[in-house]
């Protein structure tokens, strides 16, 4: 997401400090020699020279560092005392009991995770240190048995399709664009209903409730008449953007567990939230939440042993704990405070008429609508080159959608960012350049399915990471419009096989469509 501008940097001195580790000591020769020498660490060197001008204005996901100043001085205080200063003394292999077992908690962990369940209306909670990315793949895996079969949302996240290979996949119907899916709650209920009755129901239901972009399935609308048309299907939900959201009084009951649990479930329910995204946590923190009986917790616990990391990051886990206290003690007032911003930052839009003209009213559907702290601003077919802009030359990091820039305005953002964000886009029919400098990715992205052949790959742009096409899926004119227009914003383009392989295909290879059946071979069967 940052360009990489790090070539033209100057190189990061090393810092002059002595050295009393032995295998460091160095006679005095030997250390004028090495001050005169420069840090050989690119990545370092980028981030220091990158983070020197301050804190980015990140609109994009939260910041955790900048509710320090968001919230009271006495939260900002376990944060800095913790995450900040003391962060070597906690991040160890505290290997066995000298915390507590993370496979096994008994101890603080078993306690923090509780108390997140309770917080968010969970029989269960898992924390995990290896983003949502890993919940997603751990629910599924607690699902998996032979011959399980998958009902996908049409817009899921590369992370569901990619753990659900060693099942048989049927994409839900789908009511959007090859550019913009959504799932067709209605015909969806109507396929569930059928399978049921037929005595083969679907064994797993997959829903991808947020995504990055603001949109958010209506919940309250679309679980009842899922869970009602198959009540034997277990689900997962990725709520990835909507952590927070069990926080704020006017959301919380549209959340995934709290519908769910007011329904009559006779299969587990599995929700994954990205606390990292809209929470106070660290990178990668991530929170799996069961509804269900003891044995679907204990599949999810055992899921876990088999897929997490047996290193877990006890800052991230500690900052799950942290991010949860906060949200539960400010959760409503930051909520109300980020709606003022909004609020303000669509006045001063309106305000000239430059920006006037990016307000879009962004209007939902019987079963989507939209997050109400994300603000989608129209700028047109440059919107990458304008999000690069932003960067570069304000500091200011937001993400795009298509033509749209991505806004939003989570718990970390500040007044502060609001101004430094107006003044770029105010200044955009001045200050912008007519091209990017910067070079859409090359590499493995040169390639063209033929039109009315079956792809035999996935085809994911990433950002967002929803596949454009899956294996099998017929390759159209708007397929191959879509994959030209995320090439010309500078997507990275990503294809891969299915089924865990990543063998670049050749143009002798048999067209395999592999576990992955499209909705027209499942209408087959009816
Ligand atoms: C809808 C959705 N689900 C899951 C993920 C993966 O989350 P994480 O980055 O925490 O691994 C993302 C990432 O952006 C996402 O957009």
């Amino acid at each position: 997401m940052i360009e990489p501008n790090w070539k033209s940097q100057p190189a990061m001195p090393l810092l002059h400090r002595s050295c009393s580790t032995p295998g460091l000591r160095r006679s005095k020769r030997g250390m004028q020699s090495m001050h005169s020498h420069y840090l050989d660490a690119p990545l370092a060197t980028h981030l220091t020279n990158f983070t020197r001008s301050g804190r980015c204005h990140n609109f994009h996901a939260v910041p955790w560092p900048a509710v320090l100043d968001a919230a009271s001085s006495e939260f900002a205080q376990h944060y800095r005392a913790l995450l900040g200063a003391d962060l070597s003394r906690i991040d160890a292999s505290w290997s066995g009991s000298a915390v507590d077992s993370f496979f096994t908690p008994h101890g603080p962990l078993a306690d923090a995770q509780q108390k997140t369940a309770a917080a968010f209306g969970a029989d269960a909670t898992f924390f995990g240190t290896s983003g949502t990315s890993a919940s997603n793949q751990i629910a599924l895996e607690s699902l998996r048995f032979p011959g399980a079969e998958v009902l996908m949302d049409c817009a899921a996240h590369q992370s569901l399709l990619f753990a659900a290979e060693a099942m048989t996949v049927v994409p839900t119907p789908c009511a959007g664009s090859v550019e913009n899916p959504r799932v067709d709650v209605e015909a969806t209920a109507r396929l569930l209903a059928r399978r049921a009755a037929e005595g083969r129901p679907f064994d797993i239901l997959v829903l991808s409730a947020t995504g990055y972009d603001g949109r958010k399935l209506r919940l309250d609308r679309v679980l009842p008449l899922l869970v009602t048309s198959s009540p034997t299907t277990a689900i997962v939900i990725d709520e990835a953007w909507s952590a927070m959201h069990a926080f704020v009084p006017s959301l919380a009951d549209k959340t995934a567990l709290a519908v769910a649990s007011s329904l009559p479930l006779r299969a587990p329910v599995l929700v994954t939230h990205s606390a990292h995204k809209t929470m106070a946590a660290l990178r990668q923190g991530s929170y799996l939440h069961v509804l269900g009986s003891a044995s679907d917790i204990e599949r999810v616990r055992l899921a876990r042993y088999r897929i997490h990391t047996t290193s877990p990051s006890w800052p991230i886990l500690t900052s799950l704990d942290l991010a949860r206290a906060h949200a539960a003690q400010f959760g409503a007032r930051e909520f109300s405070r980020t709606i003022s911003l909004k609020v303000k930052l669509e006045s001063m839009l309106r305000a000239e008429p430059l920006t006037a003209r990016m307000l879009v009213s962004s209007t939902g559907d019987a079963y989507y609508d939209f997050d109400p702290m994300v603000l989608r601003l129209h700028v047109g077919s440059r919107s990458r080159d304008i999000r690069d802009w932003l960067l570069r030359e304000h500091h200011v990091l937001v993400t795009i959608a298509g033509d749209q820039l991505v806004v939003r305005l989570h718990f970390g953002v500040t007044d502060h960012d609001l101004q430094a964000l107006m003044k770029g886009l105010s200044l955009l029919e001045s200050g912008f350049g007519s091209q990017s400098n910067i070079l859409p990715p090359t590499g493995l992205q040169d390639f063209e399915p033929s039109i009315g052949s079956c792809s035999r790959e996935y085809i994911i742009p990433y950002p967002p990471g929803v596949p454009l096409a899956r294996p099998g899926e017929l390759w159209t004119e708007r397929h191959a419009m879509a994959l030209a227009q995320e090439r010309a914003r500078g997507a990275e383009i990503y294809r891969l096989a299915a089924g865990g392989s990543t063998r670049r295909a050749t143009s002798s290879d048999e067209i395999s469509v592999g576990a992955v059946l499209n909705p027209s071979a499942e209408d087959e069967h009816a």
